[in-house]
């Protein structure tokens, strides 16, 4: 189990990193974490251009306390060594997480891991500060998602990425998140989100789901974040700064969730102290509390917490 520090990530907003304006814009809205774009936001004449905007950038701060990544390119591509090795030299003090796609196997990761190794030993980096965000968006990455999950103690994410996912699976559908048509028996990302959610939680990381892409359809992008909030993932993406209210608040507890919580855990202070740590349970109203009550109020009120409730 991981030892790091995560911070809440309820939202995760993606910045193109060619593209200079909208990296200012991003300074001031009030997403948890945002990433710097050289994949598919940024086209392959743009790479080289990105990377020294993204430096400079980061280095120009601004970011306040947000959780400041950058996507480099998959492994598949020319791209990779050089997006982490000109970026991570020339602003990894100034970085918290590099964010790996189209993730496939173990070895991927240990790849990047190595990598990063060595520039921070070279460059006098924390050897191990720098984080990484893993996105599963293909078939092969799901199937190796236990081994992918534990390849790094930098893993902080795992991050669904439903776009590719669902080109790489050839469903028959092309809006993103959304169920495809003709498929009426359930959920067809049931089996995706839940297997990316129990990794994360077997090896102590975040779970976060991507993109919906219909930025103008803020209910449909409620019902969906929803979805994957019930199950227990800790965000999802933001495209837009018209998303980041909604996906704030979806991931939030709602009041009475979270004033329950507070009280489960004052109850259950009570077992553990006043009644001198005698007792395993003690009631709240009709209910019965125990130490199973204890661990899930701590999730809801630390969720809570973090979002100043
Ligand atoms: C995100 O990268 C996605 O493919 O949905
Ligand atoms: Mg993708």
């Amino acid at each position: 189990m991981s030892t790091r520090t995560i911070r809440p990530r309820r939202s995760t907003l993606a910045v193109p990193g060619s593209n200079p304006k909208m990296i200012d814009k991003a300074r001031g809205l009030s997403v948890d974490a945002l990433f710097l774009d050289l994949e598919d936001a940024c086209a392959p004449n743009a790479k080289a251009d990105g990377r020294e905007i993204i430096v400079k950038s980061l280095n120009e701060g601004g970011f306040d306390d947000k959780i400041r990544t950058v996507r480099v390119n998959d492994w598949t591509t020319p791209w990779t060594y050089r997006d982490v090795v000109d970026v991570v030299e020339g602003a990894g003090a100034n970085l918290d997480c590099i964010m790996l796609p189209k993730v496939q196997n173990a070895g991927q990761v240990h790849a990047l891991d190595m990598l990063l190794t060595q520039i921070e030993k070279s460059v006098g980096l924390e050897v191990g500060r720098i984080g990484l965000e893993v996105q599963i968006e293909t078939a092969s990455g799901l199937i190796a998602l236990d081994a992918i999950a534990q390849a790094s103690p930098r893993i902080e994410t795992l991050v669904f990425g439903p776009a590719d996912f669902m080109a790489s699976i050839h469903m028959k559908s092309l809006v993103v998140g959304e169920q495809p048509p003709g498929y009426d028996v359930g959920d067809a990302y049931h089996h995706i989100l839940m297997s990316i959610l129990m990794a994360a939680r077997a090896h102590g990381k975040q779970a976060i789901d991507g993109p919906y892409l219909a930025i103008k359809d803020l209910d449909g992008l409620g019902r969906v974040a929803g979805r994957a909030a019930a199950l227990g993932f800790d965000g999802k993406w933001v495209l837009h700064p018209s998303q980041v209210d909604v996906v704030n608040e979806v991931f939030n507890p709602g009041q009475d969730d979270y004033d329950h919580a507070e009280n489960i855990l004052d109850a259950y202070d009570w077992c553990t102290s006043e009644a001198g740590g005698s007792r395993g349970a003690a009631m709240l109203g009709d209910e019965m509390i125990d130490e199973a009550s204890r661990k899930m109020a701590l999730v809801i009120s630390g969720k809570g917490r973090a979002a100043g409730m």
